[in-house]
């Protein structure tokens, strides 16, 4: 049988995922938003692209109307606003919190065995708010941040170097925020850390321009965010739970301990099966490292904060 992904949000990041996710014929594609009529056009427009794409995916798009998502395997969650330019991710809290709040629901009751792939902003939060929404175990909700801001930095470190981004490897862990945290010592080019490659001060700079990844294509796009990138992102989280691949991959994930962190969903190194998170992967960090990790965690937590307070 095919595999179902339903993909709320018919916007740039969930459009280009559901893009991504037919091209590479991974599954059947549900694609769901409240606005009338785009969902159903952008599925078309997909579906007629099929024949040059050459992929058999079956792509519905549907305007608030969650029938088609019973039995998905996984669904994506970008629905909500993106940010402006000036806008922090923060700024989104509470309009998407409800977003997130209303749509979970509707998931997880057309598809109660699904693994939730969050993609909303303010990312860690909104992962908070779809674990409780759902009720589902911890394990079948993740959050999509560190493989976008580890692309990213791979991307800069194999401009910065020249050499192919295929030989490049990067962990950033820590909330999807300006506290975010670039791990060098274990970001490498065929191997080698970057650490013996360049100097710790252009190491910064592009750890740094990591850390701004979001706001530099907010600045430079002015109506909204990235979806390239984003996109890749989570099909690439699908497809390593689809295919049950155990692939390692930095996801917020819900930590009860580890790290030393309790009861947050932060980005940390997992393993992506069948199963969604089949493991937290603990890696040994400098003490400075994991100041860093507990300042990212610090951010979080008062955003959760925030929400418990909007109610
Ligand atoms: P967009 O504005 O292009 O698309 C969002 C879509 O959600 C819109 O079509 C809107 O009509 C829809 N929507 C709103 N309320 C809905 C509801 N209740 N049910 C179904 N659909 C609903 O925005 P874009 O660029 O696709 O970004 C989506 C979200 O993803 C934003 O919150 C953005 O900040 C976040 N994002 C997160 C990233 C990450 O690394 N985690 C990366 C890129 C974007
Ligand atoms: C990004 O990092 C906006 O969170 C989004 O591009």
């Amino acid at each position: 049988m095919r595999k179902k992904i339903t993909i709320v949000g018919a916007g740039h990041v969930g459009a280009t995922s559901a893009m991504r996710v037919a091209e590479k014929d991974l599954a059947d594609v549900v694609l769901i938003d409240v606005l009338e009529g785009v969902p159903a056009g952008k599925a078309l427009d997909l579906a007629e692209a099929a024949p040059i794409e050459k992929h058999d995916a079956k792509i519905t798009g549907l305007t608030a109307d969650y029938s088609e998502s019973k039995d998905s395997d996984i669904v994506i969650i970008t629905a909500g606003i993106p940010r402006k330019p000036g806008m922090s991710r923060d700024d989104l809290l509470s309009t998407n919190m409800g977003i997130m709040r209303g749509v979970t629901k509707e998931v997880a009751a057309a598809a109660p065995n699904a693994i939730l792939i969050i993609v909303s902003n303010p990312l860690d939060a909104m992962c908070h708010v779809a674990y409780e929404a759902s009720g589902f175990p911890k394990n079948r909700v993740i959050g999509m941040a560190g493989v976008l801001d580890s692309a990213r930095f791979r991307a800069f470190i194999a401009m910065e170097l020249n050499v192919s981004v295929e030989n490049t490897h990067a962990f950033v862990l820590g909330g999807h925020g300006d506290t975010m945290v670039p791990l060098p010592r274990y970001s490498t080019v065929a191997g080698i850390p970057i650490t013996e490659l360049m100097s710790p001060e252009r190491i910064e700079v592009l750890a740094d321009r990591t850390r701004n990844g979001g706001a530099e294509i907010v600045g430079l796009l002015k109506t909204g965010s990235a979806y390239y990138a984003p996109s890749s992102a989570a099909v690439e989280m699908a497809e390593a739970i689809l295919k049950d691949k155990k692939k390692i991959l930095p996801c917020a994930a819900f930590l009860e301990g580890e790290y030393g962190i309790d009861g947050l969903f932060i980005g940390v190194p997992v393993k992506l099966g069948e199963n969604g998170v089949e493991e937290i992967i603990e890696i040994k960090l400098t003490a400075e490292e994991e100041k860093a990790l507990g300042r990212s965690a610090d951010a979080v937590r008062s955003l959760v904060e925030d929400l418990k307070r909007l109610g």
